[in-house]
């Protein structure tokens, strides 16, 4: 049974007497718009992350636009609602400390004003997840625009990729191998358009997760975002939230332990990024769905990595797009996927993803020729890291998934820059370089600083792939032998603070194994004799985060944003 107009959030702003009413009316009257705009329509918020300093969106000023237009359409009346852009490429520490101000700015946006429901206008790293947390908290109907990849990146007829390539070419430079001007033209040469990320860094894996969990069009996640069709499809997404609204298709009905299990599905086949761990567990939690981390362990075994996409395989997503996108991935991914889930377009995945045919089978690749048979992503638990830790082994030398070596270990970011171009440091391509207090307390915000640079005079000499282990993030662009997100974090006195220069560590990935060869009795000397940091903020926004945000393997979210009593709509008087 469809919604009435005079059941709709909006009406209690616009369509009663009284004289609050009044003034919302005569408001929108001062834009310009007639009464015939609005009256009786459903209200769409536009939440829109386009922002001068974020290249990645900067189409999304049209796109809300389009989006508009499909609104009108539709018979709704849309307001577009500027929110913080998290620009992973301009913003410092991190856009990892902003993720959940993003989500509450979202949230806060919906609840505050008279939406009925709303678009999500995002794609670099943080943004999706943080607007999806929103509007999840909101609990009104929304629908994602995601900003889509950009095209490939190009250089004296090698293709580049986004992050991935940077990293490649940053150590050639570094050892000599290629010059300044080639550097200069590979800058210009690696983002040809807007759009994220075209690489399978942490927005093309964010994206295509989150059409997997039901919430963009079917097929938006991989669409060029210079593609005409990415427009076509904003504007029809502006025509579906309409719908949306009078059928109260809000994000409870869509997520579901099950839709959660099809994104990791999606995660494990596409090889995706690290940093999507720590998002869908925040996306689970705002919803109320218990989910850990090792539920992506357990899929990833079971699931292989079919997209050949940089860093886990050799090409891009604009291949993946004209290799059938989204959909045909999905559909080749049938068998491990719960297909009655529900989608924003009211009908289920599998109905979506019926007949979508591949039609690069070396892009996307059958089951039985994948790019990696299993193991998109691994739970490594041990002394160090009780809580776990994640590493993607399709993206490492092989020889570190079983290792044991020497520790490097650095107590800060800038230890370690200091030291790693030394050429008299101390230091074989058996040792394992170890960084602490990069974590969501200690960054803050979990820097993607996980990739530790190979310490230069192992790079001169050839060495591409050292075991590394951090308490932050690495950007899924990175790649290498780099086990990340060790929980509990240093700076809060996890025994991984305790880990010191000249100690030897384990890494077995086939165990799940990571492990100090210390004795429990020095390691239990060790945790005694830590003394706690000072917060890294004493006010602001760093000291709230201090306070509430939660470890990696909680998602990082705020204590005072999981789920509760359902809060009251606000008065209008
Ligand atoms: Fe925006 Fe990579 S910098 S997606």
């Amino acid at each position: 049974m469809p919604k009435r107009p005079e059941e709709l959030r909006s009406y209690r702003w616009l369509g009663t007497d009284g004289l609050r009413s009044f003034g919302h009316r005569s408001r929108l009257l001062q834009i310009g718009y007639d009464r015939a705009d609005f009256a009786g329509k459903p209200v769409v918020g536009i939440v829109n992350t386009w922002s001068d300093a974020n290249p990645c969106h900067v189409h999304l000023r049209t796109r809300a636009d389009e989006v508009k237009r499909g609104v009108w359409q539709a018979g709704g009346f849309p307001l577009e609602l500027p929110a913080m852009s998290l620009s992973e490429n301009l913003m410092k520490p991190t856009t990892m400390l902003y993720r959940n101000f993003l989500a509450m700015e979202t949230e806060e946006l919906i609840r505050s004003q008279p939406i009925d429901g709303v678009v999500l206008l995002g794609g670099c790293d943080k943004t999706l997840p943080a607007l999806l947390m929103g509007a999840i908290s909101a609990g009104v109907p929304a629908i994602a625009v995601p900003a889509g990849p950009m095209l490939r990146g190009t250089w004296r007829g090698e293709v580049l990729g986004s992050g991935t390539d940077s990293w490649k070419y940053w150590d050639e430079k570094r050892a000599g191998t290629i010059s300044e001007d080639d550097w200069h033209e590979i800058e210009g040469g690696i983002a040809r358009s807007f759009g994220t990320c075209m690489t399978m860094g942490t927005a093309a894996t964010m994206m295509s997760m989150i059409e997997a969990l039901g919430f963009t069009l079917p097929g938006a996640s991989s669409i060029p975002a210079a593609d005409s069709g990415h427009a076509r499809m904003a504007t029809a997404s502006g025509r579906r939230i309409v719908e949306m609204i009078f059928e109260d298709l809000t994000p409870d009905r869509i997520l579901s332990a099950k839709s959660l299990d099809n994104a990791i599905v999606a995660h494990a086949g596409l090889g995706g990024s690290t940093n999507a761990v720590i998002h869908l567990v925040a996306i689970a939690r705002r919803a109320g769905i218990p989910l850990t981390i090792d539920r992506f362990d357990e899929i990833a075994r079971r699931v292989p990595v079919i997209a050949d996409i940089r860093p886990s395989g050799r090409l891009l997503m604009e291949d993946f797009y004209y290799a059938g996108g989204m959909r045909a991935f999905l559909n080749r991914l049938s068998e491990h996927l719960e297909l009655a889930c529900t989608t924003v377009s009211g009908r289920t995945l599998g109905e979506e993803i019926a007949g979508a045919q591949v039609w690069h089978d070396d892009v996307i690749r059958p089951l039985d020729r994948p790019v990696s048979p299993s193991g998109g992503i691994a739970v490594l638990r041990g002394n160090i890291a009780p809580d776990g830790a994640v590493m993607k082994p399709p993206a490492a030398d092989p020889r570190f998934l079983r290792h044991r070596g020497p520790v490097l270990a650095f107590e800060s970011y800038d230890e370690m820059a200091a030291a790693v171009d030394r050429e008299d440091l101390e230091v074989t391509p058996d040792h394992v370089l170890v960084l602490k207090n990069a974590g969501p307390q200690g960054g803050p915000g979990m820097p993607e600083w996980g990739m530790l640079p190979i310490p230069l005079k192992l790079v001169k000499a050839g060495v591409r792939d050292m075991l590394r282990i951090s308490d932050a993030r690495m950007s899924g662009t990175s790649y290498g032998a780099c086990i990340l997100h060790v929980a509990p974090e240093a700076y809060v006195g996890g025994p991984f603070a305790c880990v010191q220069t000249g100690d030897v560590i384990e890494v077995d990935v086939g165990a799940r194994r990571l492990h100090l060869d210390i004795g429990d009795d020095e390691l239990a000397r060790r945790r005694a004799a830590w003394t706690p940091r000072e917060p890294r903020a004493a006010r602001g926004y760093g000291a709230i985060f201090a306070q509430h945000v939660a470890q990696a393997n909680d998602g990082c979210d705020f204590d005072v944003l999981g789920p509760g009593p359902a809060l009251a709509e606000p008065e209008i008087h």
